[in-house]
């Protein structure tokens, strides 16, 4: 179906549906009042049922079979990030596909906001999004949010945010986008390429629907009040760089969402695609957390952590395990609640390691400790060579930034 201009279509009404003087940011949905997820907050446990009212309350549409099978119908095989559903909803990637199949290249377009070193939650997509890019040979638009991030911390000075730019954009050279198929974009430093569009995106944006929508306040700083446009922005910039409607992909955890919503809405008012999405859950923390958070350092891997810190913090993390040997032994552990687990699986087992992996720890044949020591040596393989890439990047941001 070509959701684009399917103005009865239900998921895209969050807006409208919002959109008047007497909203807060309150739930409607069945979410369980403790969950609350905006592009800058996320809180509450979001298991696999409240990833599933989120997609309601969000109007988004689950990866359904039949889009998995379109998928593999195109490229030949299914990521294991879509075959664990750890991407699990999404707004017309089916669309989207169709128009590939019928001979429109897409752009993707992700980004990162800069308020700190990165971690594994972050990298994710950024993995996502490169495979995407070597399967369909798509460009990349990659946006550093440093405006984002200055207004929103007020604990973040312009020197603080510009230190984590720069060592943020050596994690994105790291991934191993193609150069000359990515562009950088850093809001402050690029920002006349935005401002033309992002002005005409404002002008279709009232303060009641900023308000609905990403829950500001009278309290909040105009400047975050006036910012979403330029997040929208490098949706619609492939189309004015190509000179053609060109379709848009994002791949992003669902934090963001609340942003694409605002451009679906006046993508066609401003005659362009409505961007296609789609979304990845959380990494969990370390600890007993939804989201893996720059904000509990002791319970986040960082790309730029030593291999001794990784270590220390995977043997301390949370798992799903009994309180004794015995008792898991005799009980089995459980794996859905144990980021040791989750992480292994997203990020190392294969899909039969990661089953055996799940059958053995709730039979009680397998021990945290065993899970705990795996994933430690694997992190600090890939830690340790994910910071030579970094090194190696130090020389190539010139050949990544937007111009
Ligand atoms: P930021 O810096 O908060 O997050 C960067 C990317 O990482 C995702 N993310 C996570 N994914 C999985 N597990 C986690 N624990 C986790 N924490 C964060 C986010 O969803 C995001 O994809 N405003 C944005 C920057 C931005 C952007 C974009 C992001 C600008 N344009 C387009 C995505 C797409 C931000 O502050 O992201």
């Amino acid at each position: 179906m070509d959701n684009q201009n399917n103005k009865n279509s239900n998921k895209d009404n969050f807006v409208n549906k919002y959109n008047n003087d007497n909203n807060t940011f309150e739930h409607d949905s069945k979410l369980p009042n403790d969950i609350f997820v905006t592009p800058w907050e996320v809180q509450g446990k979001l298991g696999e049922e409240n990833y599933a009212k989120l997609m309601e309350k969000f109007g988004t549409q689950a990866i359904s079979t039949e889009l998995i099978e379109k998928i593999k119908k195109i490229t030949g095989e299914i990521h294991p990030l879509i075959k664990f559903h750890y991407f699990f909803s999404h707004r017309d990637f089916d669309w989207l596909l169709n128009k590939y199949e019928n001979g429109e290249s897409f752009y993707l377009y992700t980004g990162r906001g800069p308020s700190g070193l990165i971690h594994m939650g972050h990298i994710l997509p950024w993995l996502f999004t490169r495979y995407m890019q070597d399967k369909f040979k798509s460009k990349l638009l990659f946006q550093i949010t440093d405006d984002e991030k200055f207004l929103y911390n007020p604990d973040l000075d312009r020197d603080k945010i510009a230190e984590y730019t720069y060592e943020n954009i050596l994690d994105v050279i790291a991934i191993g986008f193609k150069p000359e198929l990515t562009k950088i974009i850093v809001d402050t430093k690029h920002i006349k390429h935005l401002y033309p569009i992002a002005t005409e995106i404002a002008k279709k944006i009232t303060f009641s629907t900023a308000k609905a929508v990403f829950g500001f306040t009278t309290m909040t700083n105009i400047g975050m009040i006036g910012f979403p446009p330029i997040q929208a922005a490098p949706c619609f910039l492939p189309s004015i760089i190509e000179k053609k409607p060109t379709p848009v992909l994002i791949p992003a955890a669902i934090d963001q969402d609340p942003y694409w919503r605002i451009t679906r809405d006046v993508a066609e008012k401003l005659g362009f695609y409505k961007p296609a999405q789609i979304h990845s859950k959380f990494l969990p923390g370390l600890s007993n957390s939804s989201k893996m958070s720059s904000s509990k350092p002791e319970t986040a891997i960082f790309t730029t952590d030593e291999p001794e810190i990784v270590e220390k913090k995977v043997l301390s993390s949370f798992t799903g395990g009994q309180p004794t040997i015995d008792l898991q032994k005799k009980l089995g552990a459980n794996a859905n609640i144990c980021p040791v687990f989750w992480y292994l699986k997203y990020f190392f087992d294969s899909e039969k390691a990661s089953t055996e992996r799940y059958y053995r720890c709730k039979s009680g044949n397998l021990l945290c400790g065993e899970c705990k020591n795996q994933l430690a040596e694997k992190s600090k393989e890939f830690i340790i060579e994910f910071k030579k890439r970094r090194e190696k990047a130090r020389d190539k941001i010139t050949d990544f930034m937007f111009e």
